[in-house]
């Protein structure tokens, strides 16, 4: 065996069946996220954790956990965990990205279109008896076919957004605060500025992960900037969105619709956003389909595996960790 593992939450068999042959899994099989006592208390004595985005590990987290080598994060975001720390002291991260791009570029035009198309709303109006003849002007929507279509962050998954939007024919401009090879930007897709795209586009789509510079990227003055037909979307972290402030540009018309798959406080959600019928809401499930969410897992299980062989493991979010790295 190559080492002991906490697993903190189940995973799919499959990757357990894996797990288990290579390494001694002392796994939570319950399906609740680990207090910080019991996550230290379960990584003593481990080389390694396959861990969820639910797991905060700090550097306070990470100075009480000595024999541990790597951890597995079964996320594409790597936030949870405090990687300067983790190079710091020669622990390996990694993460799973790639293998739930398309899923959760599909999970974001479902926002999209939920949202400008009032779904939910028309679901429940339809199940509510109250719906009683065909109404010319009964729960419109905005058109999406021919529209702009703003993305803030052109990574994997803003790029895979950008594609689907091309069947609709739409106008399709991004953001990113890093450049953005010009491969990866597909034909008719133009680079604007963040002011422009927010004051441009007819829909936004978030894709940028959470980091100091982007947390509350959208907020009361950048809400105020777009156009009141506007359709925001945010299937990336929570906190990057301020809230408050989209609940505020919600109910005053500033804009007109959301759609959230992620919260500052997961998994509280504001209250002032859940009296709004102009928001569709989903539980950070942007990835959960069973494939991908199997390939996550076995994604980070072969991270695991690589890692306490002494390889580089292939998803390594943490280089900088290799020079140190545990033994
Ligand atoms: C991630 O991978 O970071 C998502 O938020 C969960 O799939």
């Amino acid at each position: 065996m190559l080492g002991k593992v906490l697993i903190t939450k189940p995973v799919f068999p499959e990757a357990m069946e894996f797990l288990k042959s290579q390494v001694s899994i002392d796994a939570n099989l319950e399906d609740r996220v680990l207090s910080r006592q019991e996550l230290i208390a379960g990584l003593q004595g481990k080389q390694g954790a396959v861990t969820l985005l639910t797991d905060i590990i700090d550097r306070d987290v990470l100075e009480s956990i000595p024999d541990v080598r790597i951890i597995c994060n079964i996320a594409v975001g790597y936030n949870n965990v405090d990687i300067e720390h983790a190079s710091r002291l020669g622990i390996l991260v990694t993460n799973t990205p790639g293998v739930l791009t398309e899923t959760t570029a599909d999970f974001a035009w479902t926002l999209l279109m939920a949202a400008a198309r009032r779904i939910v709303e028309g679901d429940s109006f339809a199940r509510s008896g109250q719906w009683k003849a065909w109404g010319l002007q009964m729960l419109l929507g905005n058109d999406v076919f021919g529209k702009t279509l703003g993305i803030v962050g052109f990574g994997r998954i803003g790029q895979a957004v950008a594609r689907r939007a091309m069947g609709f024919s739409m106008n399709i401009q991004y953001y990113d605060s890093q450049p953005v090879p010009p491969e990866a930007v597909p034909p008719g897709v133009h680079v604007v500025t963040l002011d422009q795209l927010l004051s441009t586009s007819d829909f936004i789509s978030v894709h940028v992960p959470l980091m100091p510079e982007t947390t509350h990227l959208l907020n009361d003055r950048t809400f105020a900037m777009m156009k009141s037909n506007c359709v925001v979307v945010n299937t990336a972290r929570g906190p990057v969105v301020d809230e408050k402030a989209l609940a505020r540009a919600l109910e005053s018309g500033k804009i007109a619709a959301a759609g959230l798959d992620v919260f500052e406080r997961e998994p509280q959600i504001e209250p002032a956003l859940l009296g709004l019928q102009n928001v569709v809401l989903a539980p950070h499930i942007a990835s959960a389909s069973r494939e991908t969410r199997l390939k996550m897992c076995m994604m980070a299980a072969e991270n695991l595996v690589a890692g306490l062989k002494g390889e580089r493991p292939p998803n390594l979010v943490n280089p900088e960790g290799l020079g140190n790295r545990r033994r």
